[in-house]
């Protein structure tokens, strides 16, 4: 089925999603939102980031979209029930298949979560590891900062390194083996974050487990593209476009253009 893929952020963190997605399944079409005029939602409330995504979710289905990937950690917490309720078509979030990845590959079953005030506060990756896994325990923190200092660029700035060790400080008492990267900002800031916690700790990226999330979810209900030729991307943004796309090309890895203005 050759529909393109709708997947949005709150901003441009999401397109580390877009570019796990394209390096499974380079021949799926892809739609992105990246909601920059409403950005950060980390310290919003669920009425809003739920209202937000509501409308985002309208957008996408104009295009008709076969699914729905909420490349959003927040969005995912507070809003990924209501979208599957409210939506025709399979919608997906970050958050489940970053923590049935972790609940997997832990051995200690002791889980470090960090994400932004939104996500941790949900308490939506606590939940969903013990699902897949009861004996699991798991310690999370809120890391704010994080997200600022990535949009800036300051991917291994002094700054940076001292924030990280300041936030991920805890985790070396409560001796962890795998921690979750819960915020689509922070697999820009793996090094950092590897370099603090030590190689005994293993990083799960959220945007990975997605992608495959993504993959299964479209062969189970036939829905893969049948293209041959690599799919196409649209990239859409609620405000300064121009700088979505400079900024943008560090998250997708490679270079973008042609991004397009939507007022929602
Ligand atoms: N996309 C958000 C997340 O993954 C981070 C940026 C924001 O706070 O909006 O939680």
């Amino acid at each position: 089925m050759n529909r393109p893929i709708g997947i949005f952020d709150s901003g441009l963190g999401g397109l580390t999603v877009v570019s796990a997605v394209r390096d499974l399944l380079p021949h799926e079409s892809i739609i992105y939102f990246g909601d920059t005029a409403r950005v950060p939602y980390g310290p919003k409330s669920k009425e809003a980031v739920t209202g937000y995504a509501r409308q985002i979710a309208a957008f996408l289905l104009s295009y008709d979209v076969k699914m729905i990937v909420i490349a959003c950690n927040t969005a995912s917490a507070y809003a990924l029930k209501t979208l599957q309720k409210s939506v025709a078509v399979p919608v997906v979030g970050v958050i489940e298949p970053g923590a049935r990845y972790a609940a997997s590959i832990s051995h200690s079953k002791r889980i470090g979560v960090i994400g932004t005030e939104g996500t941790i506060r949900s308490l939506s990756y606590t939940a969903a590891i013990s699902r897949f896994d009861k004996r699991a325990e798991v310690f999370t923190r809120a890391c704010p900062l994080f997200v600022p200092l990535v949009e800036e660029g300051w991917l291994d700035h002094p700054v940076t390194r001292l924030v990280a060790r300041e936030y991920l400080s805890l985790f070396a008492h409560h001796n962890i083996d795998t921690l979750v990267l819960g915020c689509t900002h922070y697999p820009l800031l793996k090094p950092v974050i590897a370099k603090i916690v030590g190689k005994s700790v293993r990083l799960v990226d959220s945007a990975e487990a997605t992608a495959r999330q993504v993959s299964d979810i479209l062969i189970e209900n036939d829905i893969v593209s049948g293209r041959r030729q690599a799919g196409s991307y649209t990239f859409y943004s609620s405000d300064a476009p121009q700088k979505f796309q400079e900024l943008g090309e560090r998250f997708l890895g490679r270079p973008m253009s042609g991004v397009k203005k939507i007022i929602l």
